[in-house]
């Protein structure tokens, strides 16, 4: 044993985690972050403690303005100050528990001086996810709740993990703990956080041959010095080591290949059940599929379009970004206009995109819909009407719509990449177990090709019933990515000396 180890020995068989993250859901949700933030600690701690070690999962977000209005208040349990190059800093933490399990608020200036989850200055984002990243360590110390997982995720809590690593204030106290970095989104690494880490005395890493723009952003940090990374799905894991998406960094991430694995985030299947959903006009199961068609008569009622039901209804629901790949689906449907189908785009992003959508309406004005907007209920509404979902990504980590979308029998038309590629299944053999459409390329042609078979199979109508069940008796549920997770804990607890 090192004295370090005699110092600090670990006695609780009990497996303690800390997730860290910007987001979770139902507290605060802005993206898929959210709802994964949301998830996976409920499914890790409801899993059976049979075979694994119970596991007591905590959740650390920022305390936002706009929790201090919903949640006005929570326990206090902590006051304490972060080095800044200003001085000190001083930091609240406070507890609630929601549906049995423990969240952790963290306050302080750099987070309640701006608005909003990601606010529209990057170099004040920055500043508060690295206050925040440190402070969720101090208070660990503080409470003397010291986890055997600092679980961390995308750039936001990054630094927490580098901190924990290299920062003396608390490699002592931490010598134990193990880390995991859940990548969710590669291209977003925090590059207007480097004054921050500097500020906060998070000094530039000094590792051989590392691109010296990495290591002042904290997701790259947090990957050199993590001691397991994880991306939400499989195939992703392989592709950000290679440099069409692996931002420049494929290299260093291939370096540790080892300690990289790819786990499928779930769905929360409670919650998008076509059996219990209340939003849509008609319940359904696989059962009962020829109710879908009560749905879609609605959706195009709503919507002023023809009502016949045996046009296939193509829908989009998106953010309206580049990686989305929204470009390709616009052209790829102008390809297509001499085939007959009407299509529902839902969704906002940036403002081409959006244009690019009512544009798309006004020139096929009969059988276009664009709704620039954030509607929860409506998407339900299409994934429970709808027959195809195109999902042209340039890139997915993991994605949640074709999830939903094969859940509810919509036939998710996608890229190959990522978690679609993972999630939808589209071979040529006959006798699959097929639930939807891929194509390898991301550019409009490969796309269109993709929607022809679509359209073409949509007209087979057993081969695309067969496609529906096949999709919505998948089981996307978390407990499957949660027992992953806790093999990947167990096995970084069992290295611990
Ligand atoms: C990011 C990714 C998305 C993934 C989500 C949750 O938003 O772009 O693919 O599903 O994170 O992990």
């Amino acid at each position: 044993m090192t004295p370090l180890a005699q110092k600090f020995p670990r006695t609780q068989t009990e497996l303690k985690v800390l997730f860290a993250a910007s987001e979770a859901a139902p507290l605060v949700k802005v993206g898929g972050l959210g709802d994964v933030a949301g998830s996976l600690p409920h499914a890790l701690k409801n899993l059976s403690a049979k075979h694994l070690d119970a596991i007591d999962i905590r959740v650390v977000i920022p305390f936002y303005n706009i929790l201090r209005k919903k949640y006005p208040s929570p326990q206090k349990i902590a006051q304490f100050t972060i080095p800044h190059v200003d001085g000190l800093l001083s930091a609240t933490a406070y507890q609630m528990k929601l549906d049995r399990l423990i969240y952790y608020l963290i306050d302080g200036d750099p987070i309640h001086n701006t608005s909003g989850v990601y606010g529209t200055d990057p170099a004040l984002d920055g500043e508060k996810f690295v206050f925040f990243s440190q402070a969720l360590l101090e208070m660990a110390r503080q409470i003397k709740w010291i986890p055997d997982i600092l679980h961390a995720n995308d750039w936001h809590t990054a630094a927490s993990i580098y901190a924990m690593h290299t920062s003396r204030r608390f490699t002592a106290d931490f010598f134990h703990t193990k880390s995991v970095l859940t990548i969710h989104n590669l291209p977003f690494m925090g590059a207007e956080a480097e004054k921050a880490l500097e500020d906060y005395y998070l000094t530039k890493c000094k590792k051989p041959n590392l691109p010296d723009w990495s290591c002042k952003q904290p997701l790259p940090l947090g990957i050199f010095t993590a001691d397991h990374i994880v991306t939400v799905s499989p195939t992703y894991a392989q592709e950000i080591m290679t440099p069409e998406f692996g931002c420049g960094l494929e290299d260093f991430i291939a370096l540790k290949k080892e300690n990289v694995s790819g786990v499928l985030n779930g769905l929360d299947i409670r919650s998008w059940d076509p059996l219990t959903d209340q939003s849509i006009t008609s319940q359904y199961s696989w059962g009962s599929l020829d109710l879908r068609k009560i749905n879609k008569l609605a959706l195009l009622k709503e919507f002023d379009l023809k009502p016949d039901t045996d046009l296939p209804l193509i829908i989009i629901i998106s953010r309206l970004f580049h990686q989305k790949g929204i470009d390709l689906a616009i052209s790829a449907l102008r390809k297509v206009v001499n085939y007959p189908w009407q299509a529902i785009i839902l969704g906002t992003g940036e403002p081409k995109f959006e244009k690019a959508c009512i544009k798309l309406q006004k020139d096929y004005p009969e059988r276009v819909r664009s709704a620039i907007r954030f509607d929860l209920a409506l998407s339900r509404r299409m994934y429970g009407g709808a027959d195809m979902l195109l999902m042209p990504s340039r890139y997915e980590p993991c994605g949640l719509s074709q999830m939903i979308a094969m859940q509810y029998g919509c036939i998710p038309v996608a890229r190959a990449t990522g978690g679609l590629k993972d999630t939808i299944k589209d071979d040529p053999e006959p006798g699959n177990q097929n639930t939807g459409f891929l194509f390898e390329k991301a550019n409009a042609k490969e796309l269109t090709n993709a929607l022809r078979r679509a359209l073409k199979a949509y007209n087979k109508k057993t081969l695309w019933r067969s496609m529906q069940i096949n999709g919505m008796n998948q089981d996307f549920s978390w407990t499957r990515s949660a027992l992953q997770y806790a093999s990947i804990y167990q096995h970084l607890r069992r290295d611990t000396p």
